[in-house]
């Protein structure tokens, strides 16, 4: 009974509110309902810094007690001088407190940063690509690195005329270019007395090579895809690990087509090497040629980055005679019986000469390149790469390089878009396939670009026609 009289006399109060209100549309106080107003998100914890605007004062606006017209305009709305904001705080003009009460404004509400519509207390954090943002007196402060992916590089390459296209990767993003520069490269430059090495110099006379070529229609079959070194600083392994996989498949005719594991030799290859943190052309090819490594199914890739230490070595071998090896482990892989250890000879440098590096690669595969990375080559998308200059009026911390060792599998040339031949090496990187060219890059050939004519070695695999034999 009693429940039933109060709720037919809220329902006609409410109607006489409503009553009211249409009546008084003109009037603010009405629009503005309690109700609403309690809904209403904060004003200035909205993250917009109120510069101390004096909006009760100026209006002369405080009200005792509740009155909701006392309101003055306050950005694209309203905020109240009434004494009613003070128990949602949320919509009191910001000099609500000091004008009208005579104290500071509550602490909270002032330090509170916003984001998508979301309060967050001070110290709170997001990240913003490779920055980290944090929560201080009401802004948000932002780290100012240099990302690895950089819009502003993107841009200026797409609309300069440099021969090759930029774009993003969600591999990299994230990534401040330090990171990248530290963790997706790996190859220690080489000692002056390894560049000082002798050459070894081809017989170029008559020598006719082609207009294009790619060993991969060579020799079908027996190049193996580019791999992904990850954020792992190890492509001394990786790029070591690729070309001894071609060069074996193709001495041994295809009878044997191993895809050596890079794991192994930044596991095991221990020596002055860093593993994921960098090492050396030399010391892996020392360890190739000594000690051999398993394919990469018997001791695959583990999910090691730059920041850990060694994993253990899990390959051992003992001499098998003639300077053979033979394995002492199982396969890391369970799944894996084939420990079998493969060798190759000592790796040779060839001369810093553009027609010798291709005549070896034309009659012996697949060539291990040092190359120095920029900025710019990680948003490499695809064409003829060329380290370009639109970094070059930015701060020093925006243009970093590294030494990175890669894969160069053929050449070619292409007219460019100012009908000019351009001439390019085909080369294989280790970010994946997804990266460039389906894991390749085409980059400028003949003139030294990044160095990446500097310092390359062939290797011939360890064959024998006994292995031939027993094999396949
Ligand atoms: C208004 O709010 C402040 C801060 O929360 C509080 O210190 C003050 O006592 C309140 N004043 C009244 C009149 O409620
Ligand atoms: C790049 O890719 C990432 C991840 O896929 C994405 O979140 C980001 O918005 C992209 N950035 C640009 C500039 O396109």
């Amino acid at each position: 009974m009693c429940d039933s009289t109060r709720t037919l006399k809220m329902r006609l109060i409410l109607l006489i509110n409503l009553v009211l209100c249409l009546w008084m549309t003109e009037m603010v106080s009405c629009q503005r309902s309690r109700i609403r107003r309690e809904l209403t998100p904060g004003l200035h914890t909205r993250g917009i810094r109120d510069a101390g605007g004096s909006y009760c004062q100026r209006h002369d606006a405080c009200c005792p007690g509740r009155n909701d017209a006392c309101t003055v305009p306050y950005l694209d709305t309203i905020c109240y001088c009434d004494l009613f904001c003070n128990r949602t705080v949320s919509d009191c003009c910001p000099d609500f407190w000091q004008h009208c009460l005579g104290i500071p404004p509550p602490n909270i509400i002032a330090k509170a940063c916003v984001r998508n519509g979301q309060h967050f207390p001070k110290g709170a954090t997001y990240r913003d690509h490779c920055n980290l943002c944090t929560c201080n007196l009401g802004n948000w402060h932002c780290e100012e690195n240099p990302c690895l992916i950089n819009k502003k590089t993107i841009n200026a390459v797409n609309r300069g005329n440099y021969g090759w296209t930029a774009g993003n990767y969600s591999q990299f993003w994230g990534l401040t270019l330090d990171q990248g520069i530290q963790y997706r490269l790996g190859t220690n430059r080489p000692s002056s007395t390894i560049l000082n090495m002798n050459e070894l110099h081809v017989n170029m006379k008559n020598e006719v090579l082609p207009v294009y070529f790619n060993a991969a229609e060579k020799w079908p079959g027996l190049i193996h895809e580019p791999l992904d070194q990850g954020n792992c600083a190890g492509s001394w392994a990786f790029s070591t690990a690729a070309v001894a996989s071609d060069r074996i498949s193709i001495q041994s005719m295809g009878h044997m087509t191993p895809a050596l594991s890079p794991q192994n030799l930044l596991s095991c290859d221990i020596r002055n090497q860093h593993g994921c943190r960098g090492g050396r052309l030399d010391g892996a090819w020392w360890y190739l040629r000594r000690r051999g490594v398993v394919t990469d199914n018997c001791y695959p890739i583990g999910s090691m980055t730059s920041d850990e230490h060694h994993s253990p070595c899990m390959m051992h071998s003992r001499s098998a005679g003639r300077g053979k090896r033979q394995a002492t482990s199982h396969c890391p892989n369970p799944h894996s019986f084939s420990n079998e250890i493969y060798q190759s000879t000592p790796a040779y440098r060839l001369a810093s000469s553009e027609k010798e590096i291709m005549k070896e690669l034309y009659e012996n595969g697949p060539v291990q390149a040092i190359m120095e990375v920029h900025e710019d080559f990680f948003m490499y998308k695809h064409g003829i790469y060329r380290h370009t200059p639109v970094m070059a009026y930015e701060p020093e911390r925006y243009r970093r390089h590294g030494t990175h060792s890669v894969k160069i599998t053929g050449w070619g040339e292409e007219r460019g878009a100012d009908g000019h031949m351009r001439k390019y090496w085909l080369a294989a990187n280790s970010w994946g396939t997804d990266w460039g060219e389906r894991g390749y890059f085409r980059i400028a050939r003949g003139e030294n670009e990044c160095e990446i004519e500097a310092f390359v070695v062939g290797v011939w695999g360890r064959v024998d026609m006994e292995d031939l034999a027993r094999k396949k």
